[in-house]
């Protein structure tokens, strides 16, 4: 995942501890602390174990089970790149210290309700890249409310438990990305400051497919491919920034977000690469008045705009249409007559003018 990069200094950061796994695999004996090599044959299933972090890296060990015999005060418990098919009650129940928990690329087909709850303090959970990953049908996080980052990407789930997020407060990640959901009811949900769905296989955002509660910073639901729009279903979103885009979008689709974004309180509106060539007459017309304050509207093929079409943005302070395929000529002032609010505008990359073409009203 592009993102993977990213998290994982986030999740370094939001654990406290400066843990490095390089560290782990350090035998040189200038090394001050305590390391353990559990097994000196590599190939066989030892870990390498630092004690005083209370660190276990069992990263490609082959393992097809959670190993059992760690130390009982584990904290960082690393099972990546193995072959772990099960998760049961019991796998975790000698490690109940556990903060951060990452079982990515493995093969977890199964997972027992309760496999989770004696890990209380759980913070970090990586799950992605499990190729068969599904999830038990319910109560699966019922202990985990400390948890803080859950990854879920790239596992090819098409469906969640719709209590998924209910007894977690406050989320600070939730990647739910690069999977196979079509449906979502996420009713039942707390905090959650960023949730990613890109590229999943969103078709309906309407009430019957779509219900999503949490009260989030970012919803990224780029990379869908869109195909009907409930105005209503946008409105009902606690949402600051919603990102949309990466599949072209019918007139139809982008006038019920625009009409939905309207009604409701979202402040940011990235709406990218969907390809809308020219904005119909009247099409930010709802916008006029509404809590819009950030509109990008980047690779989207435009080739000519009406005049006053933006003059209903009359909130917008950031506005951004770069990328796309204006003549840069077209562009005349009046086209922002309206757009009082206006601090920032951001034109760049388009067909004629190149380079760093930010430019600063008012
Ligand atoms: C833990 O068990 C595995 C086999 O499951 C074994 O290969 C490894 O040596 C054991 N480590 C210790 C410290 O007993
Ligand atoms: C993983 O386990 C499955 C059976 O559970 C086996 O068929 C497969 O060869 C194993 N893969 C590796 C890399 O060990
Ligand atoms: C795992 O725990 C759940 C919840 O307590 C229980 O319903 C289930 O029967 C347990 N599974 C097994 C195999 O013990
Ligand atoms: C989207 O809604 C249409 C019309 O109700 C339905 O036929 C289709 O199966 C839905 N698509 C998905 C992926 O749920
Ligand atoms: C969503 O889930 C809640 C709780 O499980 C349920 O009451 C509600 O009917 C569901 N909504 C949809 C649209 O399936
Ligand atoms: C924009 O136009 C180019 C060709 O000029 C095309 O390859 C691209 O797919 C279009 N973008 C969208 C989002 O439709
Ligand atoms: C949108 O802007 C046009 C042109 O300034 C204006 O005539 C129209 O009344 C505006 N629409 C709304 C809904 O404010």
């Amino acid at each position: 995942m592009a993102n993977r990069s990213i998290l994982y200094p986030l999740l370094v950061a939001c654990l406290l501890v400066s843990s490095s796994f390089q560290s782990l695999h350090r035998h040189d004996g200038d090394s001050a602390m305590p390391f353990l090599p559990l097994d000196v044959d590599k190939s066989f299933h030892g870990c390498d174990q630092n004690l005083e972090l209370k660190e276990a890296a069992c990263s490609d060990k082959g393992l097809d089970t959670v190993p059992q015999n760690l130390s009982e005060d584990t904290e960082i418990l690393v099972l990546s790149d193995n072959n772990i098919t099960k998760l049961l009650n019991s796998s975790f129940e000698v490690y109940p210290l556990i903060k951060s928990l990452d079982i990515t690329l493995n093969d977890v087909r199964a997972i027992e309700s309760a496999a989770f709850y004696p890990l209380m303090g759980l913070m970090y959970l990586d799950l992605s890249f499990n190729p068969r990953l599904v999830l038990p049908a319910t109560g699966v996080f019922m202990m985990s409310s400390q948890l803080s980052i859950l990854d879920l990407a790239a596992s090819y789930t098409t469906s969640l438990p719709n209590d998924i997020l209910k007894w977690i407060p406050h989320l600070y990640y939730a990647d739910l990305s690069f999977n196979q959901l079509s449906f979502i009811n996420l009713s039942s949900c707390g905090m959650a400051d960023t949730v990613d769905m890109r590229g999943n296989q969103l078709h309906n955002l309407t009430a019957k497919d779509f219900t999503f509660l949490c009260h989030t910073d970012t919803l990224d639901l780029r990379f869908n491919p869109i195909k009907s729009v409930d105005p209503d279903v946008i409105a009902s979103l606690h949402v600051r920034s919603l990102m949309l885009g990466g599949y072209r979008f019918s007139d139809e689709v982008l006038a019920n977000i625009i009409l939905g974004i309207s009604k409701s309180d979202i402040k940011l509106l990235k709406i990218e690469y969907c390809s809308v060539g020219a904005f119909p007459k009247g099409f930010f017309d709802p916008l006029s008045d509404s809590s819009l304050s950030v509109l990008e509207f980047n690779g989207n093929n435009l080739t000519s705009l009406h005049p006053l079409v933006f003059s209903n943005l009359t909130k917008v302070r950031n506005f951004r249409f770069s990328d796309n395929k204006l003549p840069i000529d077209e562009v005349q002032p009046d086209f922002f007559d309206g757009m009082n609010a206006l601090k920032v505008l951001a034109i760049n990359d388009n067909k004629v003018y190149s380079g760093n073409s930010l430019f600063y009203k008012s």
